[in-house]
Protein backbone atom coordinates (compact mmCIF):
# COMPACT_ATOMS: atom_id res chain seq x y z
CA UNK A 1 0.00 0.00 0.00
CA UNK A 2 1.52 3.30 -0.81
CA UNK A 3 0.67 7.39 -1.60
CA UNK A 4 1.20 6.41 -4.91
CA UNK A 5 -2.11 4.47 -5.67
CA UNK A 6 -4.01 7.52 -4.74
CA UNK A 7 -4.99 9.81 -7.39
CA UNK A 8 -6.17 13.59 -6.45
CA UNK A 9 -8.87 14.66 -8.96
CA UNK A 10 -9.79 18.96 -8.80
CA UNK A 11 -8.56 18.23 -4.46
CA UNK A 12 -11.23 15.64 -4.41
CA UNK A 13 -9.26 11.76 -3.38
CA UNK A 14 -10.06 8.58 -5.65
CA UNK A 15 -9.37 5.95 -3.58
CA UNK A 16 -7.38 3.47 -5.80
CA UNK A 17 -6.14 1.19 -2.42
CA UNK A 18 -7.83 -1.99 -2.61
CA UNK A 19 -8.89 -2.57 0.82
CA UNK A 20 -6.89 -4.60 3.35
CA UNK A 21 -9.50 -5.05 5.62
CA UNK A 22 -12.59 -5.21 3.36
CA UNK A 23 -15.52 -4.29 5.86
CA UNK A 24 -18.78 -6.35 4.64
CA UNK A 25 -21.95 -4.15 4.41
CA UNK A 26 -23.77 -6.44 6.85
CA UNK A 27 -20.63 -6.73 8.98
CA UNK A 28 -21.82 -5.91 13.00
CA UNK A 29 -19.87 -2.76 13.87
CA UNK A 30 -20.29 -1.08 17.06
CA UNK A 31 -20.08 2.46 17.84
CA UNK A 32 -19.11 2.77 21.73
CA UNK A 33 -20.17 6.88 22.17
CA UNK A 34 -22.61 7.03 19.40
CA UNK A 35 -24.31 9.88 20.85
CA UNK A 36 -21.18 12.14 21.12
CA UNK A 37 -19.26 14.56 18.54
CA UNK A 38 -16.93 11.61 17.09
CA UNK A 39 -19.05 8.57 17.82
CA UNK A 40 -21.92 10.48 15.89
CA UNK A 41 -20.00 11.35 12.89
CA UNK A 42 -18.59 7.97 12.60
CA UNK A 43 -21.92 7.23 12.82
CA UNK A 44 -23.52 9.32 9.93
CA UNK A 45 -20.13 8.18 7.57
CA UNK A 46 -21.69 4.55 7.93
CA UNK A 47 -25.23 5.10 7.69
CA UNK A 48 -24.01 6.95 4.20
CA UNK A 49 -22.02 4.40 3.01
CA UNK A 50 -24.69 1.66 3.44
CA UNK A 51 -23.49 -0.52 6.81
CA UNK A 52 -26.86 -2.11 7.51
CA UNK A 53 -26.24 -3.43 11.23
CA UNK A 54 -24.81 -1.15 13.69
CA UNK A 55 -24.52 -0.95 16.83
CA UNK A 56 -25.37 1.34 19.68
CA UNK A 57 -26.34 1.23 23.16
CA UNK A 58 -26.41 4.42 24.90
CA UNK A 59 -25.13 5.20 28.25
CA UNK A 60 -28.54 3.99 30.34
CA UNK A 61 -28.26 0.75 28.59
CA UNK A 62 -24.21 0.41 29.23
CA UNK A 63 -22.28 1.75 31.14
CA UNK A 64 -18.94 1.35 29.36
CA UNK A 65 -17.31 1.20 32.77
CA UNK A 66 -19.02 -1.86 34.06
CA UNK A 67 -16.54 -4.50 32.94
CA UNK A 68 -19.47 -7.14 33.70
CA UNK A 69 -22.10 -5.24 31.58
CA UNK A 70 -19.81 -4.94 28.58
CA UNK A 71 -19.27 -8.60 28.92
CA UNK A 72 -22.50 -9.28 29.13
CA UNK A 73 -23.45 -6.83 25.64
CA UNK A 74 -20.25 -8.33 23.61
CA UNK A 75 -21.27 -11.64 24.16
CA UNK A 76 -25.20 -10.72 23.43
CA UNK A 77 -24.25 -8.61 20.30
CA UNK A 78 -21.20 -9.72 18.87
CA UNK A 79 -19.76 -6.79 17.32
CA UNK A 80 -17.20 -7.58 14.58
CA UNK A 81 -15.66 -4.07 14.19
CA UNK A 82 -15.38 -1.66 16.99
CA UNK A 83 -15.12 2.17 17.24
CA UNK A 84 -14.15 2.64 21.00
CA UNK A 85 -14.21 6.49 20.83
CA UNK A 86 -16.65 7.13 24.31
CA UNK A 87 -14.83 8.94 26.98
CA UNK A 88 -15.15 11.65 29.34
CA UNK A 89 -13.71 14.49 27.82
CA UNK A 90 -13.49 17.69 27.98
CA UNK A 91 -11.19 21.21 28.17
CA UNK A 92 -8.79 23.15 30.19
CA UNK A 93 -11.38 23.98 33.16
CA UNK A 94 -12.88 20.31 33.08
CA UNK A 95 -9.45 18.93 33.06
CA UNK A 96 -8.75 20.70 36.48
CA UNK A 97 -11.75 20.09 38.26
CA UNK A 98 -12.45 17.44 38.05
CA UNK A 99 -9.04 14.66 37.12
CA UNK A 100 -10.59 11.86 39.00
CA UNK A 101 -13.80 11.45 36.33
CA UNK A 102 -11.32 12.20 33.95
CA UNK A 103 -8.58 9.33 34.85
CA UNK A 104 -11.22 6.36 36.41
CA UNK A 105 -13.58 6.46 33.50
CA UNK A 106 -11.66 6.86 30.34
CA UNK A 107 -9.16 3.92 31.92
CA UNK A 108 -12.36 1.90 32.95
CA UNK A 109 -13.50 2.30 29.37
CA UNK A 110 -11.11 1.43 27.67
CA UNK A 111 -9.99 -1.67 29.58
CA UNK A 112 -13.89 -3.15 29.76
CA UNK A 113 -13.98 -2.50 26.25
CA UNK A 114 -10.91 -4.05 24.72
CA UNK A 115 -11.22 -6.76 26.96
CA UNK A 116 -14.85 -7.40 26.02
CA UNK A 117 -13.37 -7.37 22.49
CA UNK A 118 -10.69 -9.68 22.85
CA UNK A 119 -12.91 -12.32 24.97
CA UNK A 120 -15.60 -12.40 22.10
CA UNK A 121 -13.04 -12.37 19.01
CA UNK A 122 -13.95 -8.77 17.49
CA UNK A 123 -12.26 -8.90 14.01
CA UNK A 124 -11.07 -5.11 14.26
CA UNK A 125 -11.14 -2.80 16.93
CA UNK A 126 -10.08 1.30 16.44
CA UNK A 127 -9.47 2.80 19.92
CA UNK A 128 -9.50 6.71 19.77
CA UNK A 129 -6.35 8.85 21.57
CA UNK A 130 -6.03 12.13 21.30
CA UNK A 131 -2.67 14.51 20.77
CA UNK A 132 -2.65 15.27 24.77
CA UNK A 133 -0.61 11.88 25.48
CA UNK A 134 2.45 13.93 23.88
CA UNK A 135 5.22 15.45 25.98
CA UNK A 136 4.40 19.13 26.79
CA UNK A 137 7.61 19.73 25.35
CA UNK A 138 7.54 17.40 22.53
CA UNK A 139 9.65 18.75 19.29
CA UNK A 140 7.02 20.33 16.79
CA UNK A 141 5.70 18.64 14.72
CA UNK A 142 5.22 15.88 16.98
CA UNK A 143 5.83 12.52 15.50
CA UNK A 144 4.39 9.04 16.81
CA UNK A 145 7.33 8.18 18.29
CA UNK A 146 7.59 10.90 20.88
CA UNK A 147 5.18 9.39 23.15
CA UNK A 148 6.58 8.80 26.14
CA UNK A 149 9.96 10.82 25.78
CA UNK A 150 9.35 13.73 28.58
CA UNK A 151 6.41 14.88 30.85
CA UNK A 152 3.04 15.62 30.07
CA UNK A 153 1.11 18.98 30.36
CA UNK A 154 0.14 18.97 34.10
CA UNK A 155 -3.10 20.59 33.41
CA UNK A 156 -4.47 17.02 31.98
CA UNK A 157 -2.50 14.66 32.73
CA UNK A 158 -4.91 12.32 34.61
CA UNK A 159 -6.12 12.64 31.08
CA UNK A 160 -3.84 12.11 29.25
CA UNK A 161 -2.05 8.77 31.77
CA UNK A 162 -5.83 7.35 31.05
CA UNK A 163 -5.46 7.92 26.87
CA UNK A 164 -1.89 6.56 26.93
CA UNK A 165 -3.45 3.79 28.79
CA UNK A 166 -5.26 2.94 25.62
CA UNK A 167 -2.84 2.72 23.29
CA UNK A 168 -1.14 0.19 25.50
CA UNK A 169 -3.89 -1.77 25.86
CA UNK A 170 -4.52 -2.42 22.34
CA UNK A 171 -0.84 -2.64 21.82
CA UNK A 172 -0.85 -5.64 24.47
CA UNK A 173 -3.75 -7.12 23.45
CA UNK A 174 -2.06 -7.47 19.62
CA UNK A 175 1.15 -9.27 20.98
CA UNK A 176 -0.30 -11.10 23.66
CA UNK A 177 -3.15 -12.39 21.51
CA UNK A 178 -2.88 -11.50 18.35
CA UNK A 179 -5.70 -9.19 18.62
CA UNK A 180 -6.23 -6.56 15.39
CA UNK A 181 -6.80 -3.70 17.31
CA UNK A 182 -5.30 -0.19 16.17
CA UNK A 183 -5.03 3.56 17.98
CA UNK A 184 -5.53 6.59 16.14
CA UNK A 185 -4.50 10.05 17.70
CA UNK A 186 -6.40 12.61 16.44
CA UNK A 187 -5.82 16.45 17.39
CA UNK A 188 -8.09 18.83 18.07
CA UNK A 189 -11.60 18.18 17.07
CA UNK A 190 -14.74 20.35 16.20
CA UNK A 191 -18.36 20.06 14.71
CA UNK A 192 -21.94 18.67 14.57
CA UNK A 193 -22.75 17.68 17.88
CA UNK A 194 -19.71 19.35 20.12
CA UNK A 195 -20.00 20.36 23.31
CA UNK A 196 -21.74 24.15 23.30
CA UNK A 197 -21.49 24.11 27.57
CA UNK A 198 -19.00 26.87 28.81
CA UNK A 199 -17.87 24.52 31.52
CA UNK A 200 -16.97 21.80 29.89
CA UNK A 201 -16.16 22.66 26.70
CA UNK A 202 -13.07 22.48 24.35
CA UNK A 203 -11.60 26.30 23.27
CA UNK A 204 -13.48 25.96 19.44
CA UNK A 205 -17.19 25.86 20.59
CA UNK A 206 -16.78 27.74 23.52
CA UNK A 207 -15.14 30.40 20.90
CA UNK A 208 -18.64 30.12 18.94
CA UNK A 209 -20.57 30.28 22.17
CA UNK A 210 -19.05 33.02 23.81
CA UNK A 211 -19.59 35.49 20.43
CA UNK A 212 -22.95 33.97 19.71
CA UNK A 213 -24.51 35.19 22.91
CA UNK A 214 -22.65 38.54 22.77
CA UNK A 215 -23.96 39.37 19.43
CA UNK A 216 -27.76 37.93 20.74
CA UNK A 217 -26.81 40.05 24.24
CA UNK A 218 -25.81 43.10 22.41
CA UNK A 219 -22.31 42.61 23.99
CA UNK A 220 -19.28 44.69 22.50
CA UNK A 221 -16.61 42.63 24.15
CA UNK A 222 -16.20 38.61 24.68
CA UNK A 223 -13.62 37.59 26.90
CA UNK A 224 -10.86 34.30 26.53
CA UNK A 225 -8.75 32.62 29.03
CA UNK A 226 -4.47 33.04 28.38
CA UNK A 227 -2.45 35.02 26.21
CA UNK A 228 -3.75 33.97 22.99
CA UNK A 229 -0.47 33.14 21.67
CA UNK A 230 -0.64 29.06 21.86
CA UNK A 231 -1.06 27.99 18.56
CA UNK A 232 -3.74 24.48 18.15
CA UNK A 233 -4.67 22.30 14.82
CA UNK A 234 -8.06 21.95 14.77
CA UNK A 235 -10.20 18.98 12.75
CA UNK A 236 -13.20 18.85 11.23
CA UNK A 237 -14.97 15.76 12.90
CA UNK A 238 -16.67 14.26 9.48
CA UNK A 239 -12.89 14.28 8.23
CA UNK A 240 -12.02 12.08 11.53
CA UNK A 241 -14.60 9.98 10.62
CA UNK A 242 -13.48 9.84 7.20
CA UNK A 243 -9.89 8.96 8.92
CA UNK A 244 -10.93 6.56 11.15
CA UNK A 245 -13.04 4.23 8.71
CA UNK A 246 -9.73 4.82 6.48
CA UNK A 247 -7.65 3.58 8.50
CA UNK A 248 -9.40 0.47 9.86
CA UNK A 249 -9.66 -0.58 5.92
CA UNK A 250 -6.10 -0.03 5.17
CA UNK A 251 -4.09 0.17 8.35
CA UNK A 252 -2.91 -3.06 10.37
CA UNK A 253 0.23 -2.01 12.89
CA UNK A 254 1.31 -1.77 16.79
CA UNK A 255 2.18 1.49 16.97
CA UNK A 256 -0.68 4.76 16.94
CA UNK A 257 -0.90 7.26 13.89
CA UNK A 258 -1.51 10.81 14.13
CA UNK A 259 -4.68 12.35 12.62
CA UNK A 260 -4.75 15.84 11.66
CA UNK A 261 -4.32 19.10 9.24
CA UNK A 262 -0.63 19.09 9.56
CA UNK A 263 -1.58 22.91 9.91
CA UNK A 264 -1.61 25.07 13.25
CA UNK A 265 -2.94 28.70 14.04
CA UNK A 266 -2.58 30.76 16.94
CA UNK A 267 -5.51 31.18 19.79
CA UNK A 268 -5.70 34.70 18.82
CA UNK A 269 -5.92 33.97 15.60
CA UNK A 270 -8.86 31.28 15.72
CA UNK A 271 -10.69 33.74 18.10
CA UNK A 272 -10.59 36.36 15.50
CA UNK A 273 -11.87 33.90 12.84
CA UNK A 274 -14.71 32.67 14.80
CA UNK A 275 -15.47 36.08 15.77
CA UNK A 276 -15.88 36.90 11.94
CA UNK A 277 -17.98 34.20 11.14
CA UNK A 278 -19.85 34.85 14.17
CA UNK A 279 -20.36 38.14 15.48
CA UNK A 280 -17.98 40.78 13.41
CA UNK A 281 -17.30 43.75 15.33
CA UNK A 282 -17.12 42.26 18.56
CA UNK A 283 -13.80 42.93 20.18
CA UNK A 284 -11.71 40.07 21.68
CA UNK A 285 -10.21 40.69 25.45
CA UNK A 286 -7.64 38.08 26.51
CA UNK A 287 -7.27 36.95 30.05
CA UNK A 288 -2.99 36.92 30.30
CA UNK A 289 -3.39 35.28 33.87
CA UNK A 290 -5.25 32.13 33.23
CA UNK A 291 -3.89 29.24 31.88
CA UNK A 292 -2.55 28.51 28.55
CA UNK A 293 -1.67 24.91 27.94
CA UNK A 294 0.90 23.69 26.26
CA UNK A 295 2.41 26.21 24.08
CA UNK A 296 2.37 24.34 21.00
CA UNK A 297 0.39 21.12 19.34
CA UNK A 298 0.78 20.31 15.98
CA UNK A 299 0.97 16.97 15.03
CA UNK A 300 3.19 15.24 12.20
CA UNK A 301 0.71 13.88 10.06
CA UNK A 302 3.92 12.39 7.78
CA UNK A 303 2.64 8.40 7.86
CA UNK A 304 -0.97 9.14 7.80
CA UNK A 305 -0.35 11.00 4.31
CA UNK A 306 2.13 8.71 3.24
CA UNK A 307 -0.43 6.03 3.72
CA UNK A 308 -2.73 7.83 1.12
CA UNK A 309 -5.42 10.24 3.70
CA UNK A 310 -5.67 14.15 3.81
CA UNK A 311 -8.33 16.05 5.75
CA UNK A 312 -10.61 17.93 3.06
CA UNK A 313 -12.96 20.72 4.98
CA UNK A 314 -10.68 24.08 5.77
CA UNK A 315 -10.96 25.12 8.83
CA UNK A 316 -13.22 28.85 7.74
CA UNK A 317 -15.80 26.38 6.04
CA UNK A 318 -15.48 24.26 8.63
CA UNK A 319 -16.21 26.90 11.75
CA UNK A 320 -18.98 28.72 9.74
CA UNK A 321 -21.13 24.77 8.69
CA UNK A 322 -20.31 24.20 12.56
CA UNK A 323 -21.79 27.29 13.39
CA UNK A 324 -24.57 27.17 11.25
CA UNK A 325 -25.08 23.48 13.21
CA UNK A 326 -25.49 25.33 16.21
CA UNK A 327 -27.81 27.76 15.13
CA UNK A 328 -30.50 25.07 14.36
CA UNK A 329 -29.46 22.87 16.65
CA UNK A 330 -26.76 23.39 18.91
CA UNK A 331 -28.47 25.70 21.13
CA UNK A 332 -31.19 23.81 21.93
CA UNK A 333 -29.04 20.72 23.51
CA UNK A 334 -27.44 23.22 25.63
CA UNK A 335 -27.62 22.40 29.22
CA UNK A 336 -29.09 26.10 31.41
CA UNK A 337 -27.14 28.50 30.73
CA UNK A 338 -24.31 28.73 32.44
CA UNK A 339 -23.06 32.05 34.57
CA UNK A 340 -19.38 31.77 34.07
CA UNK A 341 -17.81 32.02 30.43
CA UNK A 342 -14.21 30.33 29.76
CA UNK A 343 -12.51 28.60 27.19
N1 LIG B 1 -13.35 16.39 21.13
C1 LIG B 1 -12.08 16.48 20.79
O1 LIG B 1 -11.56 17.55 20.45
C2 LIG B 1 -11.21 15.25 20.81
C3 LIG B 1 -9.89 15.41 20.41
C4 LIG B 1 -9.06 14.31 20.40
C5 LIG B 1 -9.55 13.08 20.80
N2 LIG B 1 -10.83 12.95 21.20
C6 LIG B 1 -11.26 11.61 21.63
O2 LIG B 1 -12.44 11.23 20.95
C7 LIG B 1 -13.23 10.41 21.79
C8 LIG B 1 -14.65 10.95 21.79
O3 LIG B 1 -14.64 12.32 22.15
P1 LIG B 1 -15.91 13.25 21.89
O4 LIG B 1 -15.38 14.62 21.75
O5 LIG B 1 -16.78 12.64 20.87
O6 LIG B 1 -16.62 13.17 23.32
P2 LIG B 1 -18.14 13.40 23.67
O7 LIG B 1 -18.80 14.25 22.65
O8 LIG B 1 -18.18 13.83 25.10
O9 LIG B 1 -18.77 11.94 23.54
C9 LIG B 1 -18.38 10.92 24.39
C10 LIG B 1 -19.36 9.80 24.25
O10 LIG B 1 -18.98 8.77 25.17
C11 LIG B 1 -20.13 8.38 25.90
N3 LIG B 1 -19.76 7.91 27.24
C12 LIG B 1 -18.98 8.56 28.14
N4 LIG B 1 -18.90 7.83 29.26
C13 LIG B 1 -19.65 6.72 29.07
C14 LIG B 1 -19.96 5.60 29.86
N5 LIG B 1 -19.47 5.45 31.11
N6 LIG B 1 -20.76 4.65 29.34
C15 LIG B 1 -21.28 4.78 28.09
N7 LIG B 1 -21.02 5.81 27.28
C16 LIG B 1 -20.22 6.79 27.77
C17 LIG B 1 -20.96 9.63 25.99
O11 LIG B 1 -22.27 9.31 26.35
P3 LIG B 1 -23.28 10.42 26.90
O12 LIG B 1 -23.81 11.08 25.65
O13 LIG B 1 -24.28 9.67 27.67
O14 LIG B 1 -22.45 11.36 27.74
C18 LIG B 1 -20.80 10.19 24.60
O15 LIG B 1 -21.67 9.55 23.70
C19 LIG B 1 -12.56 10.40 23.16
O16 LIG B 1 -11.85 9.22 23.30
C20 LIG B 1 -11.59 11.56 23.10
O17 LIG B 1 -10.45 11.30 23.86
C21 LIG B 1 -11.69 14.00 21.20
Amino acid sequence: MGSALVKRLDGKRENRIPDMHDIAQDARIFVAGHGGLVGSAILRRLEAEGFSRLLTATRGELDLRDQRAVDHWFEANRPEIVFLVAGTVGGILANSTRPAEFIYDNLMIHATVVHAAYRTGVRRLLYLGSSCIYPRHAPQPIREQDLLTGLLEPTNEPYAIAKIAGIKLCQAYRRQYGCDFISAMPTNLYGPNDNFDLESSHVLPALIRKFHDAKVEGRRSVTVWGTGAPRREFLHVDDLADACLFLARHYDEDEHVNVGTGEDLSIRALAELVRDVVAPGVALELEPTKPDGMPRKLLDVSRLHALGWRHRIGLREGVESTYAWYQTAGSSRLPAATATARS
